[in-house]
């Protein structure tokens, strides 16, 4: 789009605001002080930025609640995020996307295919993991002369269709035959290679083997496969942990920023919301719900169901108290301001000074699970710039 990123954040925030002041309005209420055109097309413009703060192409169908996410990318985001998304602490998740594919060939039980089509151009993969939930082996005669482990092979396969097919080892366990649970197996370089070419994708074939008096039996552990909802929450995951550069970086520039402060305050303003009063107010950070209900982006978004993205308002007049984080510059302008030392000189700005970043679990258009970060969404603090 070619706009800086000061001024996408700018933007955003303002169509934040903006966004959740149209839709709290009833139809009928007319006279919408900053609509050129017809309320329809603010919002429909409106909408279109927002998506495109969310890195949302195609707008997901409504999934929930008929889709239950699986645990694990639930488990994640409640590790990386509170339960407003916010992040939890920096360096939690590695990259700043986690794409989960779920299993969906029901050829046999020991071949598993994941459609990872919605890997993005550009994305950039860093980590991959085959995870599958292997069951308890149906307790026979268990007899402690008989061994309890048995060989369990992962592999690539390299070519689709006929048996037997070619494939290529990946990995190799000893697991026992009586415990069940998760396996988690590093898929990296495989998925790598099935990104940069997608024709190359033919799925993994597990195969388990049990050494038992000269003996070589195939296939007597089994690992669960989504048929029916039993089981949906022990299906087959396909996870890839990546960095997405496609979404612009909003490092932080007071000055246009500035610019949607003062955006911000003369707003409410024209729609006659506050009294007279607030308008001395110092600096200080309030309250910008952004619910994606009223957006209409709850049908796929899983958490949070909105979150607060703080505005900051007020005035920075001399003299700047120690709460109202005044950079250097800003008590020099201030003080040039309040003496009149030169012409057209404005107070300082009351800007976000502290930004953090928000996570968002969400089902994408073809109903897989994505966990995404998205940088300098919520105003941990405001301050005069
Ligand atoms: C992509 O993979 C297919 C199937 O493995 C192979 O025939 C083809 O040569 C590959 N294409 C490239 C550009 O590597
Ligand atoms: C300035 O920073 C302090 C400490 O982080 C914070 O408590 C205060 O609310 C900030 N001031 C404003 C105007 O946000």
């Amino acid at each position: 789009m070619g706009l800086g990123p000061a001024l996408c954040l700018s933007l955003c925030l303002c169509l934040c605001l903006c966004l959740s002041w149209l839709l709290s309005r009833p139809p009928a209420a007319a006279g919408l002080p900053l609509a050129p055109g017809p309320r329809e097309e603010v919002l429909a413009a409106a909408l279109q930025r927002l998506r495109e703060v969310f890195d949302i192409e195609e707008l997901p169908p409504d999934v929930l609640p008929r889709k239950k996410p699986p645990q694990f990318m639930v488990d994640l985001f409640n590790k990386v995020a509170d339960a407003n998304g916010i992040t939890r602490a920096p360096g939690l998740l590695q990259g700043n996307v986690v794409r989960s594919f779920e299993d969906r060939v029901h050829v046999d039980q020991y071949h598993f295919y994941f459609d990872i089509s919605a890997i993005e151009k550009g994305e950039q993969m860093l980590k991959a993991e085959f995870r599958v939930f292997k069951l308890k082996k149906k307790a026979m005669a268990r007899r402690s002369d008989l061994p309890h482990f048995c060989k369990v092979e992962v592999y690539e396969l390299l070519e689709s269709g006929s048996k037997p097919q070619k494939k290529q080892l990946i990995s190799s366990r000893l697991l026992s035959l009586y415990t069940e649970g998760w396996e988690v197996f590093s898929v990296t370089q495989t998925v790598s290679k099935w990104v940069g070419n997608s024709s190359s994708n033919h799925g993994f074939l597990i195969t388990t083997t049990h050494v038992f008096n000269n003996r070589i039996e195939h296939n007597l552990v089994k690992f669960a496969k989504s048929q029916g909802s039993l089981q949906e929450s022990r299906n087959a995951l396909l996870v890839l942990f990546t960095n997405s550069h496609k979404r612009r970086s909003s490092s932080f520039v007071p000055s246009s920023a500035s610019r949607f402060t003062e955006h911000m305050s003369r707003r409410p303003r024209a729609a006659a919301l506050p009294s007279t009063k607030s308008q001395v107010t110092a600096c200080h950070r309030r309250e910008l719900y952004v619910d994606f209900r009223a957006i209409g982006w709850s049908g796929w978004i899983i958490y949070p169901s909105g979150y607060n993205a703080f505005y900051c308002r007020g005035t920075c007049l001399f003299p700047l108290g120690e709460s109202q984080n005044a950079t250097n510059h800003a008590t020099v302008q201030s003080i040039v301001h309040t003496l009149k030392l030169s012409q057209d000189i404005s107070t300082p700005c009351c800007v976000p000074d502290e930004l953090k970043s928000l996570n968002l679990l969400y089902f994408d258009d073809k109903e897989n699970v994505v966990l995404k970060n998205y940088k300098d969404m919520v105003a941990t603090r405001c301050g005069c710039h």
